[in-house]
């Protein structure tokens, strides 16, 4: 029987293998190799007001029947609509979400040579290391990750799946169902909002959904505002489920030109809106462009989960949210519109832009 490395489609990208930046970080030092200067991110400005913050939802009100249901609803409307970005509150899965971050830190903080048997093959994107870097002079970010596609089961590349601490595949395996289920119940509600027929939408993430996971792991850095923990981007896929490890804030969203820094309340899943359901929904709801910025003197980690269709799946506006015949994006395959995201560096919505009708 073939391996699992062979079944199926799921190489659609590869990326030049980097320096470990943890390590590097921990040399304690004195200037900032080049590759690492971003000053054209030290000028744009922050919006610092305490009084503006994304919207929480609160999931345990998104279930019929239940007293504010339809209120809460519209309340994810609008969260979806003017904010593409919300956190939400009372969802299940509490238990196994504090694992993951557990074993998630336990993972990082093991020594490099542990840590790089489970290594970014070449040619591959899966495993620990880096994305999205095609040349030898391109800028860097300040910050290891390690990915993993989780759904379909059958395209799990098991060899790189960690192994220290002995819990992780386990606790990877559970917290992959719990973020499926909550996104699933998410992709129903915004089907709803939408207007669009049961499942027209939602089942495309259902059975055949496609799972990737991103593990970021951000060192501290003695000139923080020099570096860029992830560059400028929009998620490339339905809706992410961002969980913040610990308690070192980073996370910044695009909010009227401006850079908001994002406070997660403790236990919160952020969520994003990604590119793929800005497309499915003809531009009613909006991916929104994120960055993270690195702390000076403590590490930040998070766990991103990604929720997107089959790659057999044609990606396009729902022909019921399509009016006037006029739809905003042109049509494309999963698979093209993954593999051009992941040739290319990060570049805010470029990709998306590119998609776009003109009349
Ligand atoms: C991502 C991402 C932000 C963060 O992994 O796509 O945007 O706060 N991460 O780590
Ligand atoms: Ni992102």
């Amino acid at each position: 029987m073939a391996s699992p490395e062979v079944v199926g489609t799921n190489n659609l990208g590869s990326s030049l293998p980097v320096i470990n930046v943890q390590h590097l970080a921990s040399q304690n030092l004195k200037y900032i190799p080049p590759r690492y200067v971003r000053p054209e991110f030290e000028c744009e400005e922050i919006l610092d007001d305490d009084s503006i913050q994304i919207p929480v939802i609160d999931m345990s009100k998104l279930v019929i029947g239940q007293l504010g249901y339809d209120d809460e609803l519209q309340n994810l409307h609008l969260a979806c609509k003017d904010w593409g970005f919300f956190q939400l509150v009372n969802h299940a899965g509490t238990e196994i979400i504090e694992k993951m971050k557990v074993v998630t830190e336990q993972f990082f903080n093991l020594p490099l040579e542990e840590k790089m048997e489970w290594a970014q093959p070449a040619g591959d994107i899966e495993g620990y290391g880096q994305v999205f870097v095609f040349s030898e002079d391109q800028k860097l970010d300040w910050a290891d990750m390690f990915f993993l596609y989780l759904l379909p089961v059958s395209l799990r590349k098991m060899r790189l799946w960690p192994e220290k601490p002995s819990s992780f595949r386990s606790t990877l395996h559970e917290y992959s169902k719990e973020m499926h289920k909550i996104s699933m119940s998410l992709f129903r509600s915004i089907e709803i909002n939408l207007g669009v027929e049961a499942g027209n939408l939602s089942s495309l993430f259902d059975k055949d959904c496609k799972q990737g996971i991103r593990l970021n792991y951000y060192p501290p850095c003695n000139h923080a505002n020099k570096v860029i923990g992830i560059t400028p981007h929009s998620d490339a896929v339905g809706l992410t489920l961002l969980v913040q490890v610990n308690d070192v804030q980073g996370l910044q969203i695009k909010k009227n030109d401006k850079w908001l820094p994002i406070k997660p309340a403790r236990g919160a899943i952020i969520v994003n809106i990604g590119d793929m359901i800005e497309i499915m929904s003809n531009g009613e709801y909006s991916s929104i462009e994120h960055r993270a910025v690195v702390n000076h003197e403590f590490e930040r980690i998070s766990v991103a989960t990604f929720h997107m269709p089959d790659l057999a799946t044609v990606l396009g506006p729902l022909p019921e949210l399509v009016h006037d015949n006029q739809p905003k994006f042109i049509n494309m395959g999963i698979e093209e519109f993954l593999r051009l995201n992941l040739q290319n560096t990060l570049d805010g919505k470029r990709l998306l832009n590119e998609m776009k009708m003109t009349y």
